[in-house]
């Protein structure tokens, strides 16, 4: 099957097309930083072709959600460091989701002295669970000075010197799901008027300088980009603006060489875009990878019919460390149990056993 074939990734040769999703756990408890269930977790899935690690936050204005990991401090990267050695010991492959939230955070969730910045004050919509205040609406956030913008920007490029500094094979930058990036790319949004907001091409510059940044700092074979055209947080701009926005990002990135593109998709409420995936496999010239709600089957065709050259799993990965023996061997896999996605501790994190035989 093409699922376990051999690919190269930038100078990487990964050992299957199979990839291992971003899968934020709130598990980092203690002031956002790594520790041994998650070196445990990581080391369990080292199996994959590739292991996109958790979103994680270049600086403290992004750590808009509970116990999610930043790598922004000396601890943070000792820790992430203890992760990517286990992984790599195992002789697994693995980068780093580099995800700011931007607005979709709360300030009850943000450390001392951090802000809730944002392209525009203009508050994502629904509600968001806090340390101390049970679930709040999403707060307004603060608009971003032009000075701010250029800082963040040089955290994601600081963000990923210290990513490749922990061991991690590259990056990918998290422009999918309305997080920072993707928050500056459309005008819902986006209602900026300095060079960041306005026309189309302001509203992509973020993610281009973001782009250029991290390339120019560890090469562009170390980073990937993960966006989400029609995703659910793309419900508030025209289809015909959607369309164009993503045609001009995936048109903007070719000169990049990045290590790959990884389109995400999730399930309800709004169904996968398929023209939009097969436009973007046509225009797109590098390494192109899909995730969302994906079997063993339909993986496999979709790398057969050229669609893709990596298929990314998610929610099977949380319930099947051995997720690829599993496949190989048309092992059954082990259900899923949303209760601990973002629960505490060990429990339905790092206690799914490898396949048995039962
Ligand atoms: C518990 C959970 C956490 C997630 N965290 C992230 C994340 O940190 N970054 C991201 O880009 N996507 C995240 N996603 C989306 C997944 O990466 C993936 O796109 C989604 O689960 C669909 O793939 P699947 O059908 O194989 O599960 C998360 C999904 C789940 C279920």
């Amino acid at each position: 099957m093409k699922l376990f074939e051999s690919i190269p990734l930038g100078k990487l040769q990964l050992t299957s097309r199979i990839a291992m999703a971003p899968l934020t756990r709130c598990r980092a408890v203690d002031q956002n930083t790594p520790n041994e269930i998650m070196v445990e977790y990581y080391r369990q899935r080292a199996g994959a072709g590739l292991i996109i690690a958790e979103g994680t936050s270049p600086s403290p204005n992004g750590l808009g959600y509970r116990n999610i990991p930043g790598l922004f401090n000396q601890r943070q990267l000792d820790g992430w460091s203890s992760i990517t050695k286990a992984v790599h010991e195992k002789g697994g492959r693995i980068f780093l989701q580099i995800m700011h939230t931007g607005r979709v955070g709360h300030t009850n969730n943000l450390p001392e002295g951090a802000r809730l910045l944002a392209p525009s004050a203009i508050a994502q919509k629904g509600e968001i669970s806090t340390y101390a205040l049970g679930k709040q609406p999403y707060p307004t956030p603060e608009a971003m000075t032009t000075q701010e913008v250029h800082e963040a920007i040089q955290e994601f490029r600081t963000c990923t010197e210290m990513a490749i500094e922990a061991g991690f094979d590259g990056v990918e930058i998290h422009g999918a799901h309305g997080y920072l990036p993707n928050q500056f790319l459309l005008p819902s949004r986006n209602q900026r008027t300095d060079e960041f907001g306005g026309s189309r091409e302001n509203r992509l510059r973020f993610l281009k300088e973001v782009l250029s940044e991290c390339c120019a700092a560890v090469g562009s074979d170390k980073v990937g980009l993960r966006i989400s055209p029609f995703s659910y947080a793309d419900v508030d701009d025209e289809e015909q603006e959607l369309i164009e926005t993503y045609t001009s990002v995936v048109e903007m990135l070719n000169p990049f060489s990045l290590a790959y593109l990884h389109l995400s998709h999730m399930g309800d409420p709004v169904p996968v875009k398929f023209e939009m995936w097969q436009s973007i496999r046509k225009i797109y010239q590098g390494t192109l990878m899909l995730c969302g709600d994906f079997t063993k089957e339909t993986a496999e065709t979709a790398l057969q019919e050229s669609q893709a050259d990596m298929i990314a799993f998610g929610r099977d990965y949380i319930s099947n460390p051995d997720l690829v023996e599993r496949f190989k061997n048309d092992w059954p896999l082990s259900a899923r149990d949303n209760s601990l996605w973002y629960g505490d501790g060990a429990e339905g994190y790092s206690d799914y056993p490898n396949y048995n035989g039962e």
